[in-house]
């Protein structure tokens, strides 16, 4: 077999040499980029489907897709439950710091008094 040419590229969220059968998808996530900049209403995407389906793959693609708008973006897990909740919201607090630093240039320190 010809492994340097092999397309399968197997992997969670691995993204494939073609991704095949999300046209529909991408187009969305356009329309909610263009909504949004535009101040109107825009569903957020939810993506859900049998394991393997490609979530995660889709998931990057519109993420590349907002950050190519000039979108801050970041990527979390998390869950709803429980104790779980607080520990998402500080991933989302966190993540969100650290993406918003890397394009707003740090505040020189006030030169030293005296
Ligand atoms: N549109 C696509 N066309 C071709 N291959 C794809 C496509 N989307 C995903 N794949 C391939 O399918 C595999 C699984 O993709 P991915 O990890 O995104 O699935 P998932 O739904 O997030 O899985 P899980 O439910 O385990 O989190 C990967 O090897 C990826 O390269
Ligand atoms: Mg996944």
């Amino acid at each position: 077999m010809d492994l340097a040419n092999n397309p399968y590229t197997p992997g969670a969220g691995k993204p494939p040499p073609a991704l095949v059968g999300r046209d529909e998808q991408i187009q969305e996530g356009r329309v909610v980029i263009a909504r949004t900049e535009r101040g109107r209403a825009a569903d957020a995407p939810i993506l859900y489907g049998l394991r393997g389906v490609g979530k995660t793959v889709l998931l990057k693609a519109l993420q590349a897709q907002a950050s190519d708008a000039g979108w801050l973006t970041i990527e979390i897990e998390g869950k709803q439950e429980g104790a779980e909740q607080t520990l998402t919201r500080q991933r989302l607090a966190r993540g969100l710091v650290a993406s918003a630093r890397s394009v707003t240039p740090r505040a020189k320190s006030s030169p030293k008094r005296g």
